[in-house]
């Protein structure tokens, strides 16, 4: 990226002064106090020793960390089963009839799961799963809507020792078929349909291209919508059949620390996901302490609400492994937040008295634009703490956050953290820190993170820079699948003389040294709190038959924080008609049905040329002011200054509603 690129991101400096201070209430009683802070500092190995003591292992470690960077092991020689942590060990200790589960689908039916039913299913599934030949170091794809089903296949995975990959429900056969070749999968496990805004939409259909021609032996059905589907006698086999058949009890074997957990595939700069692995002691440790302390949830009280898909990390780590690794009660929704009605989401806070509710930016900015008096017709009294994820969050939508939701009373922890970083690192304490809307505040106590300039110096207040990770932390990634060479360069190589991570996101800190994050200073857009590259779609692009060129930026979007515009060269000769609107709604379409509805740009353009450097590297700085309607910058380093002209002229003959 130009030098000016990179400063222009980091530029977008905030003025916000405005600061809450935690509830006194909450802040008398709260999981985590100030102390915290300096207490890891002055011994970071041993509070995350500390925080592994949450978890029941089998065999206690020998050492809390093997660092060679960029290669870290925690708690080595320690053993545990994942699963048995998130599920029977709260049996064991009595909790066996509290609702792990409240499980709400998108018509309306319901499922209270408790922690002994939760026991019960997961054993069903991972005896299942081993009949079907899944044991230690398998790999397991996913691809559910968001129902019990899925979770259960989760921990059924981690109790085997094998490994899941899970397929985002709005993933596309192809992009689903590249995960599990990637992973040589060998078991599938999907639905008949999802629902989707009310109606059933045809799944297996659509997992059954994926699966063609794979590793994949066997694929296992959920029947959800009662749609007619494709079958394969011998490979496909019906959850109903398969895992109700199945006994219910199953010994949790022990597994080493370091043991893989779960492979989950994100975009990087380049079209080929990668796949973030993470494993098993470090990971859930993390998971299970980030939730307690960010959070402030109290076993047996909370009612926690995560509204992120199983299909992303956030799924993962905030649904699955660190809320059910604390003996957490929580809400999980099939549906989108406006089926049947705008006020779904709030009439769910009431029915089920959640205290916790965990969202993404996106989302809060969709409900301001539906209006207030949606959430004002519920009672929200139950709420605690707010929490969101995924992107930056505007001071306007924290402020109608905070009064519209939280009604004034409850904090709001804005926590940043990745894929990569397995869980989060940089969030307010809600019981100890003065919020500033719009800011993740500082790295939690564990944690080292710094904002550095080019040369990876710490940069001063007010400043903005690079934001890097300084110490190893319990669940970072432990790899790229299959390619140690791309960990390396994606991840340590840009500050490799100081053994930085690189997270490849720009921040800032302000005056009093709290930290604002600026967004990715690389080709990776964040649309809806989504990763998305833009080579990913520029490849989608070209494959289509009448593309030869196409150039895609990330442009900022005031409901979805950036939105995709494309800039495509059609091949020579094309008639005015592959230019029309028709042909341009084909080429959304078809990134579409390649990648997945949420890649589709929000608009395509036709250009003649793109603006290029000499050497040949589209500055996309130049087409994201187009993009934004903004004057176009410098083009003095253009091999033919003439082509913005042009391009800015076509703008407004292509825009797509
Ligand atoms: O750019 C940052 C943004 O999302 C990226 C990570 O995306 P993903 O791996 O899909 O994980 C999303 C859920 C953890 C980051 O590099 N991001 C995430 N949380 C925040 C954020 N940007 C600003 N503030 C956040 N709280």
């Amino acid at each position: 990226m130009a030098e000016s690129e990179k400063s222009s991101a980091l530029s977008a400096l905030s003025t916000e002064s405005r600061t809450f201070p935690p509830p006194a209430e909450l802040a008398a009683q709260a999981n985590a106090t100030e102390d915290w802070y300096a207490r890891a500092d002055a011994d970071r190995e041993g509070f995350w020793a500390e925080q592994a003591d949450r978890l029941l292992w089998t065999k206690k470690w020998d050492t809390v960390l093997e660092w060679e960077a960029p290669f870290a092991k925690w708690f080595v020689g320690g053993e545990l089963n994942v699963a048995y942590n998130c599920v029977d060990r709260h049996v064991d200790d009595g909790n066996g009839d509290r609702v792990a589960i409240h499980w709400e689908g998108e018509p309306g039916d319901s499922r209270a799961i408790t922690y002994a039913d939760l026991q019960r299913e997961v054993c069903k599934t991972a005896n299942a799963l081993a009949a079907m030949g899944v044991g230690k170091g398998d790999r397991v794809a996913i691809q559910l809507p968001m129902i019990p089903e899925a979770v259960f296949s989760m921990l059924a995975c981690a109790r085997l020792g094998a490994m899941h990959s899970v397929v985002f429900g709005g993933f596309s056969p192809g992009a689903l078929k590249a995960r599990i070749e990637d992973a040589e999968a060998k078991v599938l496990i999907t639905s008949d349909g999802q629902f989707r805004r009310g109606k059933p939409a045809p799944m297996k259909e659509n997992t059954d291209q994926a699966v063609e021609g794979t590793t994949i032996e066997k694929v296992l059905v959920v029947k959800r919508t009662e749609t007619d589907v494709p079958w394969t006698d011998g490979r496909d086999v019906w959850w109903h059949d398969a895992v109700d058949s199945a006994s219910d009890q199953h010994t949790a074997q022990s597994f080493d620390a370091e043991h893989p957990l779960f492979i989950l595939y994100t975009s990087g700069t380049t079209g080929k996901p990668k796949g973030i692995l993470h494993t098993s002691g470090g990971y859930l440790t993390q998971a299970a302490y980030t939730h307690h302390v960010t959070f402030d949830h109290k076993p047996g009280e909370s009612v926690y609400w995560c509204t992120a898909d199983i299909g992303w990390v956030t799924g993962h780590t905030y649904i699955v492994y660190g809320p059910l690794a604390n003996g957490a009660t929580q809400v999980i929704y099939e549906g989108t937040p406006n089926t049947p009605h705008e006020g779904r989401h709030w009439e769910i806070v009431d029915k089920y008295g959640v205290t916790i509710y965990y969202t993404a930016p996106t989302l809060i900015r969709t409900f301001m634009k539906w209006g207030e008096d949606i959430p004002a017709k519920y009672d929200l009294s139950s709420l605690r703490v707010l929490g969101t994820v995924g992107e930056p969050i505007n001071p306007e939508a924290w402020m109608w956050f905070r009064t519209r939701i939280g009604r004034e009373r409850c904090p709001i922890v804005d926590t940043w953290w990745q894929t990569e970083t397995g869980a989060t690192m940089i969030a307010p304490l809600p019981g100890v820190t003065h919020a500033k809307p719009g800011s993740a505040m500082r790295p939690l106590p564990g944690i080292s993170a710094a904002v550095v300039d080019d040369s990876g110096t710490r940069v001063g207040n007010g400043e903005g820079g690079y934001l890097v990770i300084d110490k190893p932390w319990p669940s970072m990634l432990r790899g790229i699948w299959g390619d140690t060479e791309r960990y390396q360069e994606t991840y340590w190589s840009r500050f490799a003389e100081q053994g930085f991570y690189f997270a490849g996101d720009g921040a800032k800190y302000d005056d009093d040294g709290a930290i604002w994050l600026l967004g990715r200073v690389d080709d990776v857009m964040n649309v809806s709190g989504h990763r998305i590259s833009t080579t990913e779609v520029e490849s989608a692009l070209v494959s289509h038959s009448t593309v030869v060129e196409a150039a895609v930026v990330g442009a900022a979007d005031e409901t979805t924080g950036q939105g995709i515009v494309a800039f495509v060269i059609l091949r020579a000769g094309s008639t005015d008609e592959a230019k029309g609107a028709e042909a341009i709604k084909a080429l959304r379409d078809h990134v579409s049905s390649e990648i997945g509805p949420i890649a589709k740009p929000r608009q395509i353009m036709v250009v003649e040329e793109l603006p290029k450097t000499r050497s040949g590297k589209i500055m996309r700085r130049l087409l994201r002011d187009v993009a934004e309607n903004r004057e176009v910058g410098d083009v003095s380093t253009l091999a033919d200054t003439s082509v913005m002209d042009l391009i800015t002229s076509g703008m407004q003959d292509s825009k797509e509603e």
